[in-house]
């Protein structure tokens, strides 16, 4: 233990100081003794009522204090910015990095000597990591667990099958009735999205840096031993404040070396990239777009579920969770890292089993020898861009085709199922403006879906390049993240209907085949088109947000400022 808590420098005062900060605590029946020396545990909670992923994380926040007050700790409870991936307009994304900061001061400016944060749907967690750390004292994330898998006429279904509903209704193959049915079928108990989406590769990309307790990514939430870790956390995290074990401890090189390995296993999403990107510079652990390409491309695909395979995160949590996945991995992962219960990850791996080969497969047997993500580069994106080869068709993987282009979001609603477009399958559909200053948040977009009379010729891929992301739950042979953004006038923006594009993911190039010259000439008739908003944080954001390739974040929020304040309030 440090020599003295830094709860202390708020309650251990004497005189005035000290008696306004124990004062008015004191009016919710806390006892004197609580203020005298124990460690106090915050409880980050991202509950709401518009964030269904987490509207059931006031019961788990219970669960953590029954573990702090048991090993001696004071825990309280408190509340930041929570972020829905399903009802923030215009995207969740646009406002990941403003919840971080709620998160960091929120922190820093509390008498609290370790942290517990309640983490769930896509943006909930990055957005709680990286404030926290960037404030950096003992932390340790309980993630809300997923959803039971849904059930709709006598099939599984899940987050997934949305895109594929939405194209099913479009072409008569399904009616509404049978669409508002399935709404509840897919959403049948708490906790956030079942498959690999983002939320659950969220949560794997925290156990495999070691900032969780071994097994938390894929309990259900409806599962009572959801609870029981909850519980074990409260305790652990007293204990980690004893130890002064913090993120940066945990948070290093091999650390985040091991998620993008675990990443690239499981078929996460690509969204991982820009939070993880964005986690590794708010810790200062130098990390770029490469370094996943690298890391990832001898690992294969070795956890079947969708949007790549075929189960959900249920199943996975049976077959015994992310550490036998992680043990299958032995030998590519840095087994020495140390995790939050104090033991390195490989100690907490190597004693757990697989109970399901048809879920967890081996590296020499694997689902599919293509993961992860590819880093594609060529002319057309300067900065890179990102595509999930194993969520994309396989003969689509090198491709040539004649560019479609969509200059914004509205002109791809106004004409994608128009009979005057002049499409067919072999195009490649561009969709501009969707980044992060473009659109403003880099929505998920970029799993555009394809024109109806493609669709109705029963083909269901087609390549598509954007500046925005895809869900985790998307799939296809889509191109996300280009950078530069089109909002920011690089080759991407010069894109033309007619000009041809090849991509090929074996050599990692997307080529746009346009001379230097006319690129060049292009350029000097070029003018954005993006709305420019000139007030309030969206004016903020679009000054200062960093391109995807660096993980999005606000320029200034790179870093941290530590855990010490010095001054009081009165
Ligand atoms: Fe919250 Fe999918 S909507 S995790
Ligand atoms: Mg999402």
């Amino acid at each position: 233990m440090k020599d003295k808590l830094r709860s202390q420098g708020w309650f251990g005062k004497t005189g005035k100081d000290g008696f306004i900060y124990r004062a008015w605590m004191k009016n919710q029946g806390i006892p004197d003794y609580e203020f005298r020396g124990k460690p106090v545990i915050g409880i980050c909670n991202t509950w709401s009522e518009l964030t269904p992923c987490n509207a059931h994380f006031r019961e788990l926040a219970e669960s953590v204090k029954r573990g702090v007050s048991e090993a001696g700790g004071f825990p309280v409870e408190f509340p930041v910015m929570s972020l829905g991936e399903t009802l923030i307009k215009p995207t969740a994304m646009l406002y990941r990095n403003l919840a971080s900061m709620d998160v960091e001061e929120s922190i820093r400016a509390n008498p609290v000597d370790g942290v517990v944060l309640l983490c769930g749907c896509d943006k909930t967690t990055p957005s709680l990591v990286m404030g926290a750390a960037s404030v950096n004292i003992p932390t340790l994330v309980v993630s809300g667990g997923p959803m039971l898998t849904g059930k709709f006429q006598g099939r599984d279904i899940s987050t997934s099958d949305v895109w594929r509903f939405n194209d099913a209704v479009r072409t008569g193959d399904m009616t509404q009735e049978e669409l508002t049915v399935a709404e509840a079928c897919m959403c049948r108990s708490r906790g956030h999205c079942a498959v690999m989406g983002t939320a659950s590769t969220m949560a794997c990309m925290i156990e495999s840096l070691g900032m969780s307790l071994p097994g938390n990514a894929a309990i259900p939430a409806a599962d009572s031993r959801r609870k029981v870790l909850a519980q074990l956390s409260g305790i652990r995290i007293v204990e980690m404040v004893k130890e002064n074990l913090l993120m940066s401890d945990i948070l290093t090189r091999e650390a985040f070396e091991n998620a993008i390995i675990t990443n690239a296993a499981i078929g996460g999403s690509t969204n991982f990239i820009i939070h993880l990107l964005a986690i590794a510079a708010r810790i200062g652990v130098p990390l770029d777009l490469h370094d996943f390409d690298k890391l990832s491309a001898n690992v294969p695909f070795i956890v079947n579920l969708q949007p790549s395979g075929k189960y959900f995160m249920e199943d996975l949590y049976y077959a015994g969770g992310l550490p036998p996945v992680m043990k299958e991995l032995d030998g590519l992962l840095h087994g020495d890292c140390m995790t939050v219960n104090g033991r390195t990850i490989s100690e907490n791996y190597l004693q757990t089993e697989t109970y399901n080969r048809d879920v967890i497969a081996t590296v020499d047997a694997p689902f599919n020898p293509l993961s992860g993500v590819a880093i594609l580069t060529g002319n057309l994106c300067e900065n890179g861009a990102v595509i999930k080869p194993s969520a994309a068709s396989p003969h689509l993987l090198k491709h040539r085709g004649k560019a479609v282009v969509f200059n914004d979001i509205e002109d791809y609603k106004r004409r994608i199922d128009s009979p005057a477009l002049e499409v067919d399958e072999t195009c490649v559909l561009v969709l501009k403006n969707v980044g992060p200053i473009g659109y403003p948040g880099m929505p998920e977009v970029g799993n555009m879906s394809l024109p109806k009379k493609i669709l109705e010729k029963n083909i269901h891929d087609m390549v598509r390049i954007s500046d925005g992301r895809m869900s985790g739950t998307g799939f296809g042979t889509v191109i996300l993240h280009a950078s530069p953004e089109a909002a920011l006038g690089g080759n991407f923006a010069m894109i033309q209907d007619g000009d041809y594009i090849s991509l090929d993911v074996a050599n990692r190039t997307l080529t746009l085949e346009v001379t230097d010259e006319e690129l060049t000439r292009r350029k000097q008739n070029w003018k954005p088109i993006h709305k420019k908003y000139d007030r309030g944080y969206v004016s903020l954001y679009q000054r200062h947000v960093q391109q995807a390739h660096l993980g999005a974040d606000l320029d200034f929020l790179v870093g941290g400022s530590g855990s010490e304040v010095t001054r009081d309030s009165h």
